[in-house]
């Protein structure tokens, strides 16, 4: 079978609002609260399909769990994307590999009038009391969490246009702030780090902190803190400005590797924003960051799933993962140690281990910037070909890995929620939305977290596809009418 089939095999998701999904297993007592999680929920938009697993409409999904029973539901962000989408048929604005039909003329008007997709598909974060659909253009959209109906368009930084930013804000409730790294195309371009204050009301209206230029910067899509440090690591995939201005292809085709450069690792004191050091590694690519720690040798420790080139990326247009035997390129847990003061000599990542690994998580709560992180869960393909068809646990300590695998069954990311009064980390459970491609409908899987033994899983009616990051919140209930019905849209 096609793994092709996993991304848009079953066409759209439909829109529903369900009080009570079937469960099979128990669900602990203690688990309670929602995961949110994020993706597309189509490819197709009238006669056109997007290219690419990070384009789509985006959709999203809310899973409560609440005294052992789950409900259910999901709806399209519904943006200008997503309206001129629905009442037009057509694909209004540039997406990651995707672009509008346009003409030569519109193309170059786009120049001075250029325009970015709202339809923030990538990620969920909470911000002082405010759900975000995030995205990597600045343009995020607030939601309302119950009915996840689309509140308004906010943003990182929107002063003006001509940049981009990550999906993965780093967010510090101890010292209620929310970082996050913003790229300003330009003449010069820029890495600027924006901080906002999460007690604040005024939402998103953060401060620039440190910034450093760059001639041509490169695709960053996480970046790493830890106590005291910010890390930005550059890898040599990478855009000469002028190309994006211009906008002759979709955005992450204008990028090109460049090797001969090396990965630089870019270190800013993070109560300061002073640049601290920068250093040249191997090059390698990825998308996410793991953790980061200051180490008491005087170096920042930044664990990160890496791959030897940025290949992974052409790996997910869906002509490509529609062949029969695709190959996904393997990202492995790997990790940099970079030296604050002395002499050094070039960097190289150490392979923590061999298992192949996306969408890695860990106990964030507790554990980011810690040197005490153990466990880090992710998505793995099984052999060396098809789509991500089983989950992973990877032990730091005895670089050890445990697997959840289930024919036929493609789990999307595992969130990791604790129990509240853990002592031991893995403590807790994984959810995981799963597409099951025999039966044609997806489950959300409960695993133990630490013997990775399945305990129960809700099971949908329909198929959900497959998408990239969700969070949980304990203390978001959906409803305090159990059986109320959510209203689907446009019901
Ligand atoms: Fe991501």
């Amino acid at each position: 079978m096609s793994t092709g089939f996993a991304l848009h095999g079953f066409g759209e998701s439909p829109e529903v609002a369900l009080d009570d999904v079937p469960v099979r297993g128990t669900l602990p007592e203690w688990l309670t609260g929602s995961l949110i999680r994020n993706g597309p929920g189509t490819f197709q938009v009238g006669e056109r399909r997007y290219r690419h697993w990070f384009d789509g409409l985006a959709m999203l999904h809310r899973f409560t769990i609440r005294g052992g029973r789950v409900s259910y539901a999901n709806r399209f962000l519904e943006t200008e994307s997503y309206r001129i989408a629905r009442e037009e048929g057509r694909i209004a604005y540039p997406e990651f590999a995707t672009d509008p039909c346009r003409s030569m003329f519109a193309r170059a008007m786009a120049v001075f009038e250029p325009q970015a997709t709202d339809s923030a598909k990538v990620n969920i974060a909470r911000v002082a009391d405010h759900y975000l659909a995030l995205a990597e253009t600045p343009i995020q959209v607030e939601f309302d969490p119950e009915t996840l109906r689309t509140v308004g368009v906010t943003g990182w930084d929107t002063s003006d246009f001509g940049r981009m930013t990550t999906v993965h804000p780093h967010l510090d409730e101890e010292r209620h702030e929310a970082i996050n790294l913003v790229t300003r195309y330009g003449a010069v371009s820029n890495y600027v780090f924006r901080r906002v204050d999460t007690t604040e009301a005024g939402l998103l209206h953060g401060d620039t902190f440190a910034s450093r230029a760059v001639r041509e910067p490169s695709y960053i899509h996480s970046f790493g803190m830890s106590e005291r440090h910010l890390v930005i690591v550059e890898f040599p995939l990478v855009v000469n400005p002028i190309s994006l201005l211009l906008w002759l292809r979709p955005y992450i085709e204008n990028f090109r590797w460049k090797p001969g450069r090396g990965t630089r690792i870019h270190v800013f004191d993070r109560a300061s924003g002073a640049h601290v050091r920068s250093v040249t590694a191997d090059p390698f690519f990825a998308f996410h960051h793991v953790n980061a720690y200051d180490d008491e040798d005087g170096s920042v420790v930044v664990d990160l799933v890496a791959y030897d080139d940025a290949s992974v990326i052409e790996s997910f247009y869906l002509h490509r993962l529609s062949e029969p035997d695709v190959q996904i390129p393997p990202g492995t847990l790997r990790r940099l140690r970079v030296p604050l003061s002395g002499p050094h000599g070039r960097l190289h990542a150490e392979e923590i281990s061999p298992t192949g690994i996306e969408l890695p998580s860990i106990d964030y709560s507790r554990l980011n910037t810690s040197p005490h992180l153990r466990y880090v869960y992710g998505i793995s393909v099984r052999s060396d070909r098809g789509f991500y068809d089983q989950l992973v646990k990877i032990d730091i300590e005895t670089r050890t890995t445990v697997v959840w695998h289930e024919a036929e069954c493609y789990p999307g990311e595992g969130v990791f929620v604790g129990r509240p009064e853990r002592v031991a980390e893995d403590d807790g459970v994984l959810l995981s939305v799963v597409l099951d491609a025999v039966r044609g409908t997806s489950f959300l899987l409960v695993l133990d977290a630490a013997t990775f033994a399945e305990i129960a899983r809700a099971e949908l009616p329909h198929p959900v596809l497959m998408g990239y990051h969700g969070q949980f919140y304990d203390d978001l209930l959906a409803s305090d009418r159990p059986g109320q019905v959510l209203p689907a849209h446009g019901s």
